[in-house]
């Protein structure tokens, strides 16, 4: 399969995950998400708002800014492809409508932030594999992202297990940026 396959099945399989399950699983994500020290000690930390059936992030935002998070969203850019880290104080007050219909900080008043102030990625996706490499839906704007990110900063993709295959490095392209690790509804996986 190639990477244009290999995203319809997983999007076909995430797709038919009922409402409640997703929200199910997504609570057991966030669970083993905030055991990673790499979590608990980042200051700044970028999110996403969930697009379609992607893992449910809103509870994850509003426990990291009680916790006193610095936390971004992406203001997505189509024309240019881009996305700018932008902070937000209230998930549920802050964010409107953008672009693909995702919730994004208000165009009127984005607080832009460097990446190299960023200490963690929640990185959305399409399909991993254990090495760290990632489809997402075709856009490659996260690949034009994370490369502006620190060396050490710490890319973490949110993902159903079922995302999750064995290796993908047949298609994957040298563009394509790596995660570090993937926290899943079962466990957290460390790549190498
Ligand atoms: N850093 C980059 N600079 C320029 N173009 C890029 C960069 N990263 C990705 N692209 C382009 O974006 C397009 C989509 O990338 P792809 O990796 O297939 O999507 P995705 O990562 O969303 O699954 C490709 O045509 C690719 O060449
Ligand atoms: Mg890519």
């Amino acid at each position: 399969m190639n990477k244009i396959e290999i995203r319809a099945k997983i999007i076909k399989k995430r797709s038919a995950v009922p409402q409640e399950e997703m929200l199910r699983l997504s609570h057991c994500i966030q669970k083993i998400l905030f055991d990673l020290p790499q979590v608990r000690k980042a200051n700044f930390i970028m999110a996403y708002m969930a697009f379609k059936n992607e893992v449910s992030t809103v509870e994850i935002i509003e426990k990291l800014l009680f916790r006193g998070k610095k936390v971004l969203l992406p203001y997505v850019v189509p024309k240019k492809k881009l996305i700018i880290p932008a902070l937000i104080e209230n998930v549920h007050t802050d964010l409107v409508k953008g672009s693909y219909g995702i919730l994004e900080p208000n165009p009127n008043d984005i607080k832009e932030v460097e990446p190299s102030k960023i200490d963690v990625v929640l990185v959305p996706g399409v399909a991993f594999d254990l090495r760290g490499n990632r489809l997402g839906y075709g856009g490659g704007y996260y690949d034009r992202f994370l490369i502006k990110c620190r060396q050490d900063a710490v890319f973490i993709a949110l993902a159903y297990h079922f995302q999750v295959l064995d290796d993908l490095s047949h298609v994957v392209e040298t563009h394509d940026q790596k995660v570090h690790y993937i926290v899943t509804d079962r466990e957290a996986i460390c790549c190498r």
